[in-house]
């Protein structure tokens, strides 16, 4: 089995990576090649609308792109967390997933060549609390999953409000063992 975990925040130890380590260690011990990836770590340029991979289903653009593309089609579980940037994702990680027009040309007019089917779950964590607050990505993400062929219910996410008030100790043990919980229960679905 393979997973890709992709960490969509620029704080390396803050709440939504903290979440998604609890996630991925339990694929550690059930012995997962695992690639990590941080998106501000990474030299990804922003898609230009080229149309290149609308003709000729490739991505001109020469940078970490070239290598993701082949983890993502691989991978048999993708991760991403993130926090809430402005009711939506940090910019970084939008242009990984604006360079992944090219899987939606694929799938649209190339179908024979999609990515294995997969299974995607979302981590995301906001500083305040507010009403559908979590809509925008939600919307964003389930689009980008249904791109890269991959499976997405409500159920395969944990969204964290309110990480801007009160205690530092915002990830209680409870949403810990939650995300645990969520990583046993795709392991399973995955393996069975
Ligand atoms: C540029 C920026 C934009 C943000 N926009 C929002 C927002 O729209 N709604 C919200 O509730 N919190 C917002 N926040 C707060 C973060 O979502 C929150 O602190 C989050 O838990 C940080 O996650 P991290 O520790 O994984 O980076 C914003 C923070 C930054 C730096």
């Amino acid at each position: 089995m393979k997973l890709l975990a992709i960490h969509g925040s620029p704080r390396k130890r803050g709440f939504s990576s903290t979440l998604h380590s609890e996630f991925i260690r339990q694929f550690t011990s059930a012995g997962t090649e695992i690639t990590e990836i941080h998106v501000y770590d990474k030299n990804i340029l922003p898609c230009t609308a080229c149309g290149t991979c609308r003709s000729e289903f490739y991505c001109p653009v020469k940078d970490d792109m070239e290598k993701i593309y082949g983890i993502i089609r691989q991978a048999d579980v993708i991760s991403i967390s993130t926090p809430l940037y402005f009711s939506s994702v940090p910019s970084q990680l939008k242009v990984l997933i604006d360079r992944c027009q090219i899987f939606w040309e694929q799938k649209n007019h190339n179908p024979g060549n999609l990515p294995c089917r997969k299974q995607g779950v979302l981590f995301c964590t906001a500083g305040a609390d507010y009403t559908s607050m979590f809509s925008g990505v939600l919307q964003l993400v389930r689009h980008f999953f249904n791109t890269i062929n991959a499976g997405f219910t409500e159920q395969d996410c944990i969204l964290l409000p309110g990480t801007d008030s009160s205690v530092a100790e915002k990830i209680s043990l409870e949403i810990i063992n939650t995300s645990a919980r969520l990583s046993e229960r795709i392991i399973t679905g995955i393996t069975r």
